[in-house]
């Protein structure tokens, strides 16, 4: 990281690594950062006001947050100014220990999913209203899911749904573990996945961030994503890939960064992150 420089956090979340990053950078620099969810950024700001940590106003960064989806990461920024750009995608555990989010199937709560209030579609919306086939579809493209076609069909034979509690319900009846390996995830946890994933436009957003960053970074400007699951992960490594063949991607990580055990057992959800980074030739 360089002091002074100008940095996005394009998932600001409740602030953990944006803190870092503004220490790192201080007064010169510009700290830029971004999410969905305002009541991430909320909270965010309180952490990162400067009186907040006992910092000096003199060596605290400028921060901007805006409520954006890093889709739209390169509005309002012009061409090779950016230092270093950082994606933590996925949900925040702010998100998830939220019952009246919808986001996890261990807590009852209505089938919101949504990180932005403001999106148009809600997961009551899909599975109450996608036919069978298209639901089928997303829960196999997005949760790979094997068993797509008959959660689908026990869904759409048991609207309308409401809660996150009956969803997860209707798809334990219907696809029960059939081994020890299956046993060991919740079975409504891929179509979980897949709906929250469709609802947020998850992947459209990923890509279109990665076409984004090689114009606003500098020449020597890095790209760092951590992802959490194998769709995601896919997205990054192929972009990057693409980017090095082209000439304006130098790839950092041949193999994907992932978490020690010790930080895996510190911290449970680590298990399944992976971290690549490019520098932009
Ligand atoms: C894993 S959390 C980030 C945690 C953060 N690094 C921290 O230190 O607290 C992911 C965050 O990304 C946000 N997010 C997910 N997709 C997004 C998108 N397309 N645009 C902007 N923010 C997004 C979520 O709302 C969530 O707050």
């Amino acid at each position: 990281m360089r002091r002074g420089g100008t940095y996005i956090d394009a998932t600001v979340g409740l602030g953990g690594h944006s803190y870092e990053i503004a220490k790192r950078l201080g007064a010169p620099g510009h700290l830029i950062g971004l999410d969905k969810d305002p009541a991430a950024l909320q909270i965010a700001g309180e952490k990162l006001a400067p009186q907040g940590q006992g910092q000096t106003e003199i060596d605290w960064p400028t921060i901007t947050l805006l409520h954006r989806s890093f889709a739209e990461i390169a509005k309002g920024v012009q061409a090779a100014t950016v230092d270093g750009i950082l994606a933590d995608i996925g949900v925040s555990s702010l998100q998830l220990d939220d019952a009246a989010r919808g986001f996890s199937f261990q807590a009852d709560g209505p089938l919101d999913m949504r990180m932005d209030p403001r999106g148009e579609r809600t997961a009551e919306q899909v599975v109450n209203h996608l036919d069978e086939r298209q639901l089928a579809d997303v829960i196999y493209e997005f949760g790979e899911e094997r068993r797509s076609r008959r959660i689908a069909r026990a869904i759409c034979r048991s609207r309308p749904i409401r809660s996150t509690a009956h969803l997860a319900d209707v798809i334990s009846a219907a696809a029960r573990p059939m081994n020890q390996a299956e046993r060991r995830i919740h079975p409504a946890t891929r179509t979980f996945q897949a709906l929250r994933i469709f609802v947020n436009r998850e992947l459209d957003d990923l890509q279109a961030l990665l076409e984004a960053a090689p114009r606003i970074l500098k020449p020597g400007g890095r790209v760092v994503v951590i992802s959490f699951h194998s769709l995601e992960d896919r997205i990054v490594k192929d972009a990057f890939r693409e980017g090095s063949k082209e000439g304006y991607f130098s790839v950092l990580t041949k193999k994907p960064v992932t978490a020690t055990e010790l930080e895996s057992d510190r911290n449970p959800r680590a298990r399944s992150a992976k971290l690549r980074a490019a520098e932009k030739v």
